[in-house]
């Protein structure tokens, strides 16, 4: 079982701003699912594309730089997997060809269709920064629909402590962000299984399991987010990357005491009301005794 490649609950407190700097060209993790999760994204814009892709109609150049600097990333640190020309790409591993004129309309499609991340469009406007051009397929309990052409304090209306001084700092951080300064924070929430998409309100699941239950289901599902200011537009590229991880294949992780030990303080720390907003108001004490035994197991 594949051990998690990011661990922010050892190094951030839940619901922080938690900003790193990041090379620009590091937006884009790619991995052995890249097929899987690229099959899953086109199913999805074939069955329900309002579902996932939403974008004003004044964004068409933004998006435009937006897959430029997804191809420069790919071009960088992909070359093995892409094979990139003037007419389009074709990514290795699946043998998919996309052509760029097939995108004109709407290239931060495309963009979306050769990366695991999901991608978002952030732009300046009298409320602040809101969301004018979003694909969305691997959401963690939000829609795009939902959420859609919202400025930033909307769009994080349910989540605690939010609103007011952390609004005001992270409308700042989209002022100041300077070309060719990217920089990545995580999020971190628990999980009853490893779906990609959860376009519904926080998992009431976790809540009603009982501890057996919770040993064998419980997922970590950690978002690697990036923001990057485009050069023409002056918009903000945010990517989202989901990683989900068993639990229970902490288990067999050498660091096991330090990663189920740093979740089990985490869930413990959380206010009543983060408590609620993440699904744990009843379970964070079973999750808890779960962590507690994989952090002891010998
Ligand atoms: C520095 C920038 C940002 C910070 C510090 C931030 C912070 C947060 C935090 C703390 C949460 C709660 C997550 C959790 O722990 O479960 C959250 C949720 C969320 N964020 Fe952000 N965020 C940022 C940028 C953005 C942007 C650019 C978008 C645009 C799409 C966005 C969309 C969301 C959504 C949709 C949720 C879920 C809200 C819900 O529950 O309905 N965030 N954010």
């Amino acid at each position: 079982m594949p051990h998690p490649v990011h661990q922010p609950y050892v190094t951030t407190t839940p619901f922080s701003i938690g900003l790193r700097p990041i090379t620009p060209d590091h937006l884009i993790e790619v991995d052995d699912a890249l097929g899987r999760d690229l099959a899953l994204k086109t199913e999805l814009y074939a069955t329900d594309e309002a579902a996932v892709f939403r974008a004003e109609p004044e964004t068409v150049v933004a998006q435009g730089e937006a897959l430029d600097a997804v191809l420069a990333c790919l071009k960088e640190h992909h070359r093995d997997l892409y094979e990139i020309d003037e007419t389009g790409v074709t990514i290795g591993p699946t043998g998919t060809r996309h052509a760029f004129q097939d995108f004109a309309a709407a290239p931060l499609k495309l963009a979306s269709l050769l990366v695991q991340e999901d991608l978002c469009l952030m732009r300046k406007g009298a409320e602040g920064w809101r969301l004018a051009a979003a694909s969305v397929c691997f959401p963690s309990s939000w829609s795009l629909a939902d959420k859609f052409s919202k400025p930033m304090s909307a769009i994080h209306d349910p989540v605690p402590g939010f609103a007011g001084r952390m609004l005001m700092v992270v409308e700042r951080i989209f002022d100041n962000l300077q070309i060719g300064q990217a920089v990545e924070r995580f999020n971190w929430s628990l999980y009853t299984d490893s779906h990609l998409r959860h376009p519904e309100p926080h998992p009431e699941l976790l809540e009603s399991l009982n501890e057996i239950a919770l040993a064998e289901r419980l997922t970590v599902r950690v978002e690697r987010q990036t923001l990057s200011r485009l050069p023409e537009s002056g918009d903000v590229l945010f990517t989202i990357r989901i990683h989900v991880d068993r639990v229970d294949a902490l288990r067999h992780h050498p660091d096991r005491e330090k990663l189920a030990g740093a979740l089990k303080e985490q869930v413990l720390a959380m206010t009543a009301e983060q408590r609620r907003y993440k699904g744990l108001t009843v379970a964070a004490e079973r999750v808890a005794a779960v962590l507690d035994r994989i952090a002891s197991a010998a």
